[in-house]
């Protein structure tokens, strides 16, 4: 049985793609890339907690620690889900979103797909580097590992993991347009 097949047999009803997975991992410009290619409008869950909370996520963390953010993470993921109806979207989440049980629990019952987009560890911390962003819970490369190693199962719970190693952004896309058989 090849990896699509397999992917068909529990394919989700709803046309809605959420990817998951650790800081550096691209969820941002594959999201934004797979939305132009489907033809599905692309939404950052980031950028919504921005929104509703009114202050940047280096701002929320700084201001009201991480627990606070993680409520509010909850809830704009509630919003969306409760959002989605009969059509498509690909939804961006941050690093940690897919790292809390309730968040895995409400994206399961909603029966979307998700995708971790996985990398090395190394390269991870070298794109967020580039990326230049401020990043509250990125700080050396040893602590960097160790939040890996412990969201990792919970990453690995999504429908598909893809390999985003040495890939471009494109390739990325494709990859998961392919694994999903859209
Ligand atoms: C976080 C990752 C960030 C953002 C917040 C917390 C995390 O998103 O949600 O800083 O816990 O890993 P990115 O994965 O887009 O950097």
């Amino acid at each position: 049985m090849n990896s699509r097949a397999s992917v068909h047999e529990c394919a989700p009803k709803t046309q809605a793609l959420f990817l998951v997975g650790f800081m550096g991992a691209g969820k941002s410009s594959v999201g934004e890339l797979l939305g132009q290619r489907l033809g599905w409008p692309f939404e950052d869950l980031d950028l919504r907690i921005q929104q509703r909370d009114g202050r940047s996520i280096e701002q929320i963390f700084a201001e009201s620690g991480e627990s606070y953010f993680r409520r509010v993470e909850h809830e704009a993921l509630r919003e969306v889900v409760e959002e989605l109806g009969s059509a498509p979207r690909v939804v961006a989440l941050g690093g940690g979103a897919f790292a809390q049980p309730e968040n895995i629990q409400l994206l399961k019952s909603a029966g979307v797909s998700t995708v971790f987009l996985d990398g090395s560890v190394d390269e991870l911390f070298e794109r967020c580097q580039e990326q230049g962003r401020s990043r509250p819970l990125r700080s050396d490369i040893e602590l960097f590992r160790k939040l890996y190693d412990a969201r990792r199962n919970h990453y690995m719970s999504a429908s598909i993991r893809v390999d985003t190693s040495g890939k471009n952004v494109a390739r990325v896309a494709s990859e998961v347009v392919e694994a999903l058989g859209l």
